[in-house]
């Protein structure tokens, strides 16, 4: 194999890794980086990101593998999916006011991104 064969092989794989990765992240449409921005500005007023423990709303770390719980309003989360996720931001709850107006819908994708690193 030349060298130069050597450094376009590896290339393509890189190449490929890439293209894979950056699939990966467009699987749900969202940006997690963007989305960090938007919890900052709409939602770390009352949520924490890096904890459970509770701020004027709960902690969302690990919000996607929480188990079933009800809200203050009796509504059940029994598995904590995107769409029920998506649903309490637009929507909101009792104790929790309604930001689907405020967050358009990329971002909200990007925030949807975002809150399944936490
Ligand atoms: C003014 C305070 C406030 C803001 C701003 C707010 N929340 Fe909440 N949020 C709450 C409260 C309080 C609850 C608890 C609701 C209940 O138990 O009825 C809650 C509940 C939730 C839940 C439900 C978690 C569960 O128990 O399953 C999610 C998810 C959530 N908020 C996400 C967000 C996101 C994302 C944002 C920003 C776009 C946001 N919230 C902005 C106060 C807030």
């Amino acid at each position: 194999m030349s060298e130069w064969t050597r450094t376009f092989g590896v290339g393509g794989v890189l190449m490929t890794t890439f293209f894979l990765a950056s699939a990966a992240a467009q699987d749900g449409n969202g940006d997690a980086a963007k989305g960090k921005t938007v919890y900052e500005e709409n939602c770390a007023l009352c949520h924490l990101a890096d904890s459970e423990e509770a701020n004027i709303g709960p902690g969302l770390k690990g919000l996607f593998q929480w188990e079933a719980h009800t809200l203050s309003d009796g509504t059940e989360h029994e598995s904590h999916t995107v769409e029920l996720i998506r649903d309490q931001i637009v929507n909101g709850s009792s104790a929790m006011p309604p930001l689907g107006d405020s967050i358009a819908e990329e971002q909200m994708n990007d925030l949807l991104a975002y809150l399944q690193t936490l």
